[in-house]
């Protein structure tokens, strides 16, 4: 018998885990930030990002920022000289109406939508277009930060699975920033759901470089995953490895529930000593 997904998906994240996603998701977008900047700032060019998840801006449980906040405050830090376009989208309208005053320092770099993100992601896509900017030369980033895996429930939460891909396609220099529920993908395998491996999941979004994080905490794991068109290092300081590294691959295997001698034990998120 198939157990309804809502039930595999209910828990929600600890708070170290949050902390340790915001400080990861900031440093993630600093690098792509810093890389933009480093190459076409100071020339008029703009940096265009895209929060799927945005939720309001604070995560009240761990007390810290959330990732739009993260990133007006990065962009800040590194945006030098670049015009800024943010978007920011959620299905939640008191999470919005939240996120609306923390974001007033920021209130003209920001567009809010109350909307459903596979929409919402082909509005942005559009704005992009209509700005006169060549999609395949356009700068920025992407992040989803769905609370569960690559899949949308019969409500439409989750992230945007559809337009997510053909925007990767047409945008190649936007980055990409997954922050993924490996925990709920293993349970939703198990339960026989259509689900995509996390490898298939990257394999479709058209990026040459990804860099890839296991975060673990209590019974949970997320992969937080970048993708990029440029080479960069692997910021290891992070935690971040290079999917093809060897690194990269023990962490995809115990993401994906798989066992490699001597690594870690995918389900309990521990170090298993040889
Ligand atoms: C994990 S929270 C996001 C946290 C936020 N990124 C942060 O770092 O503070 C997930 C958010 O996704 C929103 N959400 C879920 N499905 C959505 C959809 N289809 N379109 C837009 N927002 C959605 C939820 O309302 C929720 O606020």
């Amino acid at each position: 018998m198939r157990v309804p997904l809502e039930a595999l998906t209910g828990h929600g994240q600890s708070l170290d885990a949050t902390i340790d996603k915001e400080r990861c998701l900031g440093a993630a977008l600093a690098i792509s930030m810093k890389i933009a900047a480093a190459k076409f700032g100071g020339r008029g060019y703009a940096y265009w990002h895209f929060d799927a998840n945005a939720g309001s801006g604070h995560n009240d449980v761990a007390d810290v920022p959330g990732s739009p906040v993260v990133f007006h405050v990065a962009a800040d830090q590194h945006l030098n000289g670049m015009r800024r376009h943010a978007f920011f989208c959620d299905l939640n309208s008191d999470a919005l109406l939240h996120l609306e005053s923390r974001l007033a320092p920021w209130r003209a770099l920001s567009r809010l939508h109350l909307y459903d993100n596979e929409r919402c992601l082909d509005i942005f896509a559009e704005c992009i277009r209509q700005s006169g900017e060549q999609p395949r030369y356009a700068l920025g980033s992407v992040i989803v930060d769905p609370n569960g895996y690559w899949y949308r429930n019969k409500d439409g939460h989750g992230p945007p699975t559809k337009s997510l891909i053909r925007f990767a396609q047409e945008f190649p220099r936007i980055d990409i920033v997954l922050n993924l529920n490996a925990r709920t993908f293993r349970l939703q395998r198990a339960q026989g759901h259509p689900v995509l491996s996390p490898r298939d999941v990257l394999g479709r979004l058209n990026k040459s470089n990804w860099l890839i994080r296991r975060t673990c905490y209590g019974g949970d794991d997320w992969l937080l995953a970048v993708g990029r068109n440029v080479k960069t290092g692997d910021h290891r300081r992070i935690g971040f490895h290079k999917l093809e590294s060897a690194e990269g691959h023990a962490i995809m295997t115990m993401i994906e529930g798989r066992r490699q001698r001597g690594m870690f034990d995918a389900d309990r998120g521990e170090e298993q000593r040889p």
